[in-house]
């Protein structure tokens, strides 16, 4: 016979599980001192604050480092909102890294094998592998003397199969927006701006990211704001959002309902995952919040040193599209000829400047077209040959390393000098009168023509 305790509970007998728990979480006080560690804290400051902790520990759950099913506001959640706000766009999306941002877009946006994506020959490489990782073709254009898109060769290189222009605000400066969005509505392709290294940039009032029809942003380490690794898509486009946004969680769907059929033709795929975990989250939360302060800092930088600069005859500071959008990150000079950028640049570097020649036929670099050997030779992942193979027929470009000749010849003149948010008015005017000492001590480049 049955006692009243061996009755199921199903059949309203007591519970055998009481309660389980409270745990805590797998990462507590060890993974905070760690994080300490990062920071560099010297032993004796890592241990009073390791103590202060342990006496604190006890009631302490340790956080919750996944953005969703989170019990907790989420910081990921937060540096959406935030970036969001800033950039002055409806949809922020964090993901992992810009690379992720630029494929969540392209797949927001439909783009796969065949279809062409028209991408600058001076970028970082991740803004064209991106399109090879989609199976789509990338189509190289030049860059003007702006260093960004050339508009002109834009509309050239636009056949029927362009589905994408990418538009790369290089080196913190904006690319030329009023004419490629021009271009954009009479072709009818959208454009996505390729914001990695001009976070806070504007073009014409309007931010960068908010101009074309999606934004990516790159939050990795050398970046004007940073979380490590990380990246935001921005868009207004409540449907591009929802498919990106997909596309980042294994196409999981956070929509209404998740597990329901498909609102529209299109909503369901599968994807990837690109999540920002709530650590990156709070870093660019944080981030976020002191973007006025580095861009504050940028722009004065280079304010000042072009306000101490003298320049000769032969030697122009770069045209930027638009100064008042500029972050202020890179001040670019163009020297006359290849030879005179060389000398000027090792003469700029035993002076101390912060300088940087951009293209050299000796030196690889995985900003410029020319070496770009995955396209260039049409490197395939898998047997299938994609994304080459995908090409409509007659329709795979020559690629070849002097397809653009006009970018690598602006690029071999160029000497780039990389500014510091923290830089004192002295350091400006020391960087400033290097350069006037060089470039003065140069009979030639002081000849008016
Ligand atoms: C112009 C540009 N696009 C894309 C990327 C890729 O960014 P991430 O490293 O966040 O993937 C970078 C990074 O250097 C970049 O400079």
């Amino acid at each position: 016979m049955k006692t009243e305790t061996m009755k199921l509970a199903v059949d309203g007998g007591p519970r055998a599980v009481k309660a389980l728990g409270p745990y805590t979480s797998k990462i507590h006080t060890e993974e905070l001192m760690e994080l300490l560690d990062l920071w560099e804290y010297p032993a004796g400051v890592k241990r009073e604050l390791g103590r202060v902790v342990a006496r604190h520990a006890a009631g302490i759950k340790g956080p919750h480092l996944f953005r969703y099913y989170n019990p907790r506001p989420s910081k990921v959640a937060a540096a959406e909102q935030a970036f969001a706000r800033f950039i002055g766009v409806k949809h922020a999306l964090a993901v992992n890294s810009c690379t992720s941002a630029l494929i969540a877009a392209l797949r927001a946006l439909g783009i796969g094998m065949g279809d062409e994506v028209i991408v600058p020959a001076y970028t970082f490489f991740a803004s064209a592998a991106v399109i090879g990782a989609s199976n789509a073709i990338p189509i190289i254009a030049d860059v003007d003397e702006s260093l960004t898109l050339d508009p002109r060769d834009v509309e050239r290189k636009i056949t029927p199969r362009t589905r994408a222009i990418i538009a790369v605000h290089m080196r913190g400066m904006p690319a030329r927006m009023d004419k490629l969005m021009a271009l954009s509505r009479r072709h009818k392709v959208p454009v996505i701006e390729d914001v990695a290294q001009a976070a806070g940039g504007s073009f014409r009032g309007k931010m960068l990211g908010s101009i074309g029809a999606i934004g990516c942003f790159s939050f990795d380490f050398y970046k004007i704001l940073n979380s490590g690794e990380g990246g935001f898509l921005t868009t207004n486009d409540e449907w591009l959002y929802t498919r990106a946004q997909s596309w980042h969680d294994c196409a999981a769907c956070w929509r209404p309902n998740r597990y329901a059929s498909e609102r529209r033709e299109g909503e369901l795929f599968c994807g990837e995952n690109y999540r920002m975990s709530e650590l990156q989250g709070a870093v660019a939360l944080a981030q976020i919040r002191k973007a006025g302060l580095y861009l504050k800092g940028y722009r004065a930088a280079k304010r000042r040193i072009i306000a101490g600069l003298k320049l000769p005859a032969g030697v122009t500071l770069q045209r930027v599209a638009d100064v008042e959008g500029d972050t202020g990150t890179n001040l670019i000079l163009f020297l006359p000829s290849v030879e005179k950028t060389k000398w000027a640049l090792s003469a700029l570097q035993a002076e101390g400047v912060p300088a940087g020649g951009i293209y050299d036929q000796k030196v690889k670099d995985w900003h410029i077209y020319a070496y770009w050997d995955h396209i260039l030779q049409q490197k395939a992942v898998s047997r299938d040959g994609l994304p080459w193979s995908g090409a409509r027929r007659g329709h795979l470009p020559n690629y070849t390393k002097t397809m653009c000749p006009r970018s690598t010849e602006y690029l071999s003149r160029a000497i780039i000098i990389g500014t510091h948010w923290e830089y004192s008015r002295r350091d400006c005017e020391a960087i400033a009168a290097g350069i006037n000492k060089v470039l003065a001590s140069d009979e030639e480049l002081n000849v008016e023509r």
